[in-house]
């Protein structure tokens, strides 16, 4: 009977994959063990009777039997033979099983952190917003870069990392940004994180306790709803106008303890936050002693006017954190981004970067900091700020019948000078929802702006991206998505 068993039991482990012997042996008596086909306390045939019973080695044998010892399930009395150890815990009855699909069981947390919020999954099709063309990126150069760093590679360099990141990457982030981004720092300064998301997380987890309050831009990015919600912080939503985020008399009766917001590009209005603006978020930081942390995820792209300075550059207090990432100028799969904080903070960030993170990827970075040291990035820049000129200039054309005086509908554009995305607005009486389902049908992206809002409702409109497109596509595909929005629009539902 337990032969039989051994050997039914082999046969099928032996179809699922490329098992040894004396593993499938092991699986199998261990599967008969807990299923009780082996009772505790049973004494075992000899291993030269199983290894004749069931064609195998006597090798093969002993070496399953010992594991199977050694985990505890058999013991072995010498001059007696081998028993099925008495002692094993007892398996618990197993439920009566009703199979559903119903989801396993999340606590609150996972569940307001799963359920969507915006996109559903990684869209990449034209007009995704929120997407660069990483088509572009010199692979090859990139390729050189890294081999060249994994020959040189030290030991030390494949450890994790505590300082912060590769110190000459910290560097030319420094540089770069004491230049283009009026941020006054140094490079100790600077911590290279995994991205954005980390950076955020990094400053709740150090700068805030459970339940305190964060101000988000509304609408907002939904990235940063995601981290403030994973990190158990309280969200007070405070709306945005076209001069950034503004903040009344009804969201201070809400202290902040952070407040997070893109003063260069709002995301996803596009708004510019206003020097009346920059002060007065800086005057409420400091009246509620709280922190700034300041979103410049775009600001490489401005293609009227120079450079907008970052909010850090006004600060006097030392309360803005700077965070920004390489995801659009190079490739976001390359998980790097920096945070620059104020001085005091250095040491503390450093330490729970190490111990929550384990930061490393030195190779990773050393090739960076040299693609960034010998011109490749400020090259790469150029082209890419290029390129995605024209793309916007091509969407501006194509949605022009959608705006203007002539207009029926009062739609306007916001955001367009910068960035990868533009925003439409429409009516507050629009179903963006149910027209951006329509503009997917058609194979194209724009999400309704409603979806970003925490708590709004006056706010519809669609985000649109001419990043991920190339230009041809965008000369294709606008015209069709600014006929699918006046359709919807003026006439109510009709053809595409
Ligand atoms: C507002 C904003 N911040 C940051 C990021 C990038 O974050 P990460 O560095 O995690 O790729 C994005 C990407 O779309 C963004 O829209």
């Amino acid at each position: 009977m337990l032969s039989e068993f051994l050997v039914s039991e082999m046969a099928r482990l032996a179809t699922e994959g490329a098992l040894p012997l004396h593993r499938q042996l092991y699986e199998a008596m261990r599967r008969a063990v807990l299923d009780g086909k082996l009772a505790a306390g049973e004494r075992l045939p000899s291993s030269r009777d199983l290894a004749e019973d069931l064609g195998l080695s006597r090798n093969t044998v002993m070496a399953a039997l010992n594991q199977l010892g050694v985990e505890g399930y058999l013991v072995s009395r010498v001059g007696s033979g081998t028993f099925v150890n008495e002692n094993l815990p007892r398996p618990l009855p197993r439920p009566h099983v009703v199979h559903t699909s119903r989801p396993a069981r999340l606590s609150r947390r996972g569940e307001a952190l799963s359920s969507t919020f915006c996109a559903t999954q990684l869209e990449v099709q034209p007009f995704t917003p929120g997407i660069a063309d990483f088509s572009a990126f010199p692979v090859l150069l990139w390729q050189r870069l890294q081999n060249k760093h994994w020959r040189m590679t030290y030991p030390d360099m494949l450890d994790y990392n505590d300082s912060g990141g590769y110190a000459p990457l910290r560097r030319a982030v420094a540089d770069y940004l004491r230049v283009f981004r009026s941020v006054r720092l140094d490079a100790d300064q600077v911590i290279i994180t995994s991205g954005t998301q980390q950076s955020l997380e990094l400053c709740a987890h150090l700068l805030a306790d459970h339940g305190d309050t964060v101000w988000v831009e509304d609408p907002a990015y939904w990235g940063a709803v995601k981290a403030f919600m994973a990190t158990g912080l309280s969200m007070h939503p405070v709306p945005v106008d076209d001069q950034g985020v503004a903040p009344s008399a009804r969201d201070e009766a809400h202290p902040p303890r952070l407040i997070y917001v893109t003063p260069s590009h709002q995301y996803p209005t596009g708004a510019v936050m206003s020097l009346a603006r920059r002060h007065q978020l800086l005057a409420a930081a400091r009246v509620h002693e709280a922190w700034i942390l300041e979103d410049d995820y775009d600001s490489e792209f401005r293609f009227s006017g120079p450079p907008v300075s970052s909010l850090e550059g006004l600060d006097q207090d030392g309360r803005v954190l700077y965070m920004g990432t390489f995801s659009k100028v190079l490739y976001p799969g390359l998980k790097l981004g920096y945070l620059v904080v104020p001085k005091p903070l250095v040491a503390p960030f450093r330490q729970a970067h190490y111990d929550l993170n384990r930061p490393g990827q030195m190779p990773l970075q050393a090739a960076l900091a040299e693609f960034i040291e010998m011109g490749h990035f400020a090259s790469a820049l150029r082209r890419a700020r290029q390129s995605y000129a024209e793309r916007r200039r091509s969407l501006l054309e194509a949605l022009k019948p959608c705006l203007g005086p002539g207009s029926r509908h009062g739609a306007y554009l916001s955001g367009a000078e910068q960035g990868l995305h533009l925003c439409l607005h429409l009516p507050a009486t629009t179903d963006d929802v149910a027209l951006a389902a329509r503009i997917a049908k058609a194979g194209l992206t724009a999400r309704p702006l409603s979806a970003y809002c925490l708590q709004r409702t006056d706010v519809k409109g669609l985000v649109i991206g001419y990043g991920y497109a190339p230009l041809a596509e965008i000369e294709q595909h606008g015209p069709r998505l600014a006929r699918a929005i006046n359709s919807r629009i003026t006439h109510g539902p009709s053809s595409f």
